[in-house]
């Protein structure tokens, strides 16, 4: 069995659907060890409870960067976790996490990386006037939304979008793509050659 961790900071829909591919046998042999969030009011933590996960605080608290990290990687190692998936997390890790988790650390952004990293990739998108944008999974490394590539979709962007409509839009294509990148990593059926992440021969 492969144990996920999933951190997020609120409403919680990417750590639903990969609760939901796990529960429907999409994700294989794997488990959601614990679904850990910086922020005590967070939405998704009410559903990750009323689905009967486990589920875990670990504030700031005012503590430097790695002292949090510390707290949350250790949180991870007691629930013998081998993957972290970043669900809307919205904090930078330290070198200390990326190290702990090296090459196993995923997140889901909304945007064709790397085009538009960092907030509002769905504004940055329309204002910048591309005709297609998407998402995107990528293992996590020391830059900002920057990591090898895992997986992309990518959709249209209409003249009429808003950035709450195309943020929906990217939102539906978020939510079968990380679980299908999930379940990729998680077969092992993978190499890294460079930033270039390939199907094993
Ligand atoms: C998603 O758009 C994700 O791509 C980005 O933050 C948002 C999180 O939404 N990293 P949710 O908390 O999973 O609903």
């Amino acid at each position: 069995m492969t144990r996920l961790g999933i951190l997020i900071s609120g409403r919680g829909s990417n750590m639903l659907a990969l609760a939901e591919a796990v529960r429907s046998g999409h994700i294989a042999e794997t488990e959601i060890a614990v679904v850990i969030s910086d922020k005590p009011n967070a939405a998704g933590l009410t559903r990750a409870n009323e689905l009967g996960l486990q589920t875990q605080v670990v504030e700031r608290r005012g503590r430097t960067r790695e002292e949090h990290d510390r707290e949350t990687v250790d949180v991870l190692r007691s629930h013998q976790v081998d993957f972290v998936c970043l669900a809307g997390y919205m904090r930078v890790l330290s070198a200390y996490f990326l190290e702990e988790f090296r090459d196993c650390i995923l997140n889901i952004h909304p945007s064709l990386l790397p085009a538009f990293p960092g907030l509002n990739a769905q504004l940055q998108a329309i204002e910048h006037g591309v005709k297609f944008t998407g998402c995107t999974v990528h293992f996590v490394d020391e830059t900002l939304d920057g990591g090898p590539i895992i997986a992309q979709r990518a959709i249209p962007v209409y003249e009429d979008d808003t950035e709450e409509s195309l943020s929906a839009r990217i939102l539906e294509q978020e939510h079968q793509l990380y679980p299908e990148a999930v379940a990729f990593v998680v077969s092992g059926n993978y190499e890294l050659s460079g930033r270039r992440v390939l199907l094993k021969r």
